[in-house]
This record gives structure tokens, C-alpha cells and sequence, in this order.
């Protein structure tokens, strides 16, 4: 397939406050991260201070999830209006960890996707089978529900997926470029848009997870909390 150009998006999850994520974005700024794209997403409370000190520059910032009403009584929410007021580029969505402890199912994934495509936010939707599942032969169904739970809400452009098999995220243990290229070849059969790996990307994994052929660009956690491992990360798939 026609190769596209890799994006690299950094999941804080809830590590940095506004006066780290400033200095972290400005050592970012001056980083050499090759010729990728690239996007981070830090807290809520993080984002105004990321946006300001990457202003001027290609990198993005997004959220790590978004609500789909427009305003409302749900304490604790944010909307994907609010968001926008922001600068904020886009939100991740349907991340394993809101699925896991946050009650997050396919229906509300689906929901909040609709909402953020329609106030023009990017969206990057996690898919991901737990290790049971795969255990137990069920990958396919899970990813074929999970992806088939988006299909109605896939408004093309401002989507991606990650694929982030539970099982690799936080764990170390990173899937097998065989693993993952297999995955991403059969979630592109479902859905053709561009689609991340995410689970365990580290600098020394990230060049072969990167050059399998269904694989766009990844989604890292631990690994993009450091400007120098995020930026070989953004090396490593510029040059593959
Ligand atoms: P990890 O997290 O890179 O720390 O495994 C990935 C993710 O959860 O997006």
C-alpha cells in the first residue's frame, strides 16, 4: 500500500501537570523528531500550557477523551466545544484503561466519536483485544466488534485507529511485528483509515513495528514521557 506519513502520538495518561508539560513542550519544540507527524496528549489541565508552548509549531495536541454532549450536567466531563475553544486539535477516544476502570463501552465510543468529528476535532479511536481473548481465540471478534461499533460514526478524514492489544500496554511486553501487522491488516479489512500500535513502544522496538506494512504510527505511553525516547520513537518511524 501507498506509504503513509507516520504519526506519532504521545498518551500521557495522568502524568504531567501544566508547569511540566511547559517545559517538557519547549525542550519538544527544539527536538529533532524527523518527518513525522506528530501529536501529544496531555491531561485536560495540561492542554491550554501545551497548546501555548507549541504554538507555532506542527505538533498538535490532543485529549485523552472527550464527551458527546454539547454542554450538560455531567460532572466531570469535558465537551469536545470546550476543547476546541481550547486549540486543541483532537481527542484519543475508546482508550483500554477508560474501558477497563471507567465503564467505557463500544456504544459510548461510538457516541463520543460522533460528537468530537462534529465539532471538527481529530479523533485517534483505541481498539485492542485483553489477553484472555486472545487466549482464547477471540481477537478477531473483538476487534471485528469493536471496529464495527465505529463503522456508523467513521466520518473518513479526521480518523484514526490504534491498535492496542491490552495485553501490551504499561506491560513491556510488546507485540511481535508479526502480531501487530497481522491485527492491523485485518482491522484495515474492516476499516481503511490510518491505524497506530500501540503497547510497549520503546526507541528499540519502534523501527520494525513501524516498517510492517499496515502499521501508520503509534500510540506510546510510558515511552513519550520523555523528550528524548519520544523523539527516537519519532525517528525511528520517520526513517522506516
Ligand atoms: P504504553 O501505553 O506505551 O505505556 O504501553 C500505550 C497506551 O496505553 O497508549
Amino acid at each position: 500500500m501507498a506509504a503513509r506519513r507516520p504519526l506519532i502520538a504521545g498518551n500521557w495518561k495522568m502524568f504531567k501537570g501544566p508547569g511540566e508539560t511547559g517545559s517538557f513542550c519547549r525542550a519538544l519544540r527544539d527536538a529533532d523528531l524527523g518527518d513525522v507527524d506528530v501529536v501529544v496528549c496531555p491531561p485536560y489541565v495540561s492542554l491550554a500550557e501545551a497548546v501555548q508552548a507549541l504554538a507555532g509549531t506542527d505538533i498538535a495536541v490532543a485529549a485523552q477523551n472527550v464527551h458527546w454532549a454539547a454542554d450538560g450536567a455531567f460532572t466531570g466531563e469535558i465537551a469536545a466545544s470546550m476543547l476546541r475553544e481550547l486549540g486543541v486539535y483532537g481527542a484519543i477516544v475508546g482508550h483500554s484503561e477508560r474501558r477497563q476502570f471507567f465503564g467505557e463501552t463500544d456504544e459510548t465510543v461510538a457516541k463520543r466519536i460522533a460528537a468530537a468529528e462534529a465539532a471538527g476535532l481529530h479523533v485517534i479511536a483505541c481498539v485492542g483485544e485483553t489477553e484472555a481473548e486472545r487466549e482464547a481465540g477471540e481477537t478477531e471478534a473483538v476487534l471485528r466488534r469493536q471496529v464495527e461499533a465505529i463503522l456508523p460514526v467513521a466520518d473518513g478524514e479526521g480518523l484514526v485507529l490504534a491498535y492496542e492489544p491490552v495485553w501490551a500496554i504499561g506491560t513491556g511486553k510488546t507485540a511481535t511485528p508479526e502480531i501487530a501487522q497481522e491485527a492491523h491488516a485485518f482491522i484495515r479489512s474492516l476499516l481503511d483509515v490510518p491505524i497506530l500500535y500501540g503497547g510497549s513502544v520503546k526507541p528499540d522496538n519502534a523501527a520494525v513495528l513501524m516498517g510492517q506494512p499496515d502499521v501508520d504510527g503509534a500510540l506510546v505511553g510510558g515511552a513519550s514521557l520523555d523528550v528524548e525516547s519520544f523523539a527516537a520513537i519519532c525517528q525511528a518511524a520517520s526513517h522506516s
